[in-house]
């Protein structure tokens, strides 16, 4: 894939109108995705991962990687030390990648934002990355995964800075408030993509169930 596939990928991700399209997008993207963003000095796994671990016991279980993707993040967490890891994604070719590796329990085809195929306070953690972002998923998917984590649950998230400014923060704040969740780590603004021209800020948050 030249870089202007590439660009021209994200650049249609960011735009999509819907979760269809999103789907679409990442389904035709999924081979070449582990390969690309690799090139795109994808930061946004490591960072999360490293959240999570400050947070989280080793081998605590189980966990839900949410908008798993092609599994960059159930390699790494099945490295060190949580191997009892569902992955959720709306994008089946993306899932179709993650499952060869071997590395979740279960994979699950469903949209955040929608009421998701588990049972209240079914996971230890939760770790959601690259999907909370423009033309992706907003501050409507969070509610769903408060009822998916356990009380004393730890939630981590990387968040498009954009939205976190425009409503995430607030929302996070009234959930704080009503006794929902604590803010527990904020790594502040960082580029998620330093190969990538034009990449806008994100940060990763960690959360804590109540
Ligand atoms: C940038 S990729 C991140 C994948 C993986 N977490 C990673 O860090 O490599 C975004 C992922 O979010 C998924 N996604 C987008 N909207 C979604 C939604 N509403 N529900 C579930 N997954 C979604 C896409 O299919 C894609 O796999």
């Amino acid at each position: 894939m030249t870089t202007e596939d590439k660009t021209a990928r994200l650049g249609a991700v960011y735009q999509a109108e819907n979760p269809a399209d999103v789907a679409r997008v990442y389904d035709s993207w999924a081979e070449k995705y582990d390969a690309d963003m690799s090139l795109a000095g994808y930061r946004h796994p490591a960072i999360s991962l490293a959240i999570l671990a400050r947070h989280v016991p080793k081998g605590a279980k189980p966990l839900l990687d949410a908008g798993a993707g092609t599994g960059l993040i159930g390699e790494w967490l099945a490295i060190t030390g949580f191997g009892d890891v569902e992955a959720l994604d709306i994008s089946s070719g993306m899932l179709s990648v993650a499952e060869r590796k071997g590395v979740y329990k279960a994979l699950h085809q469903a949209a955040l934002g929608t009421t998701l195929p588990f049972a209240d306070n079914q996971f230890a953690a939760v770790i959601s990355a690259g999907v909370f972002t423009t033309g992706h998923v907003g501050v409507e998917g969070l509610d769903d995964l408060f009822r998916v984590c356990a009380p004393e649950g730890i939630i981590v998230l990387t968040i498009k800075d954009a939205l976190w400014q425009s409503g995430f923060c607030a929302r996070i704040r009234e959930l704080e408030a009503a006794g929902v969740c604590t803010l527990i780590d904020d790594t502040g603004p960082y580029v998620s993509m330093p190969g990538e021209e034009g990449t806008t800020p994100s940060r990763c948050i960690a959360l804590k169930v109540m």
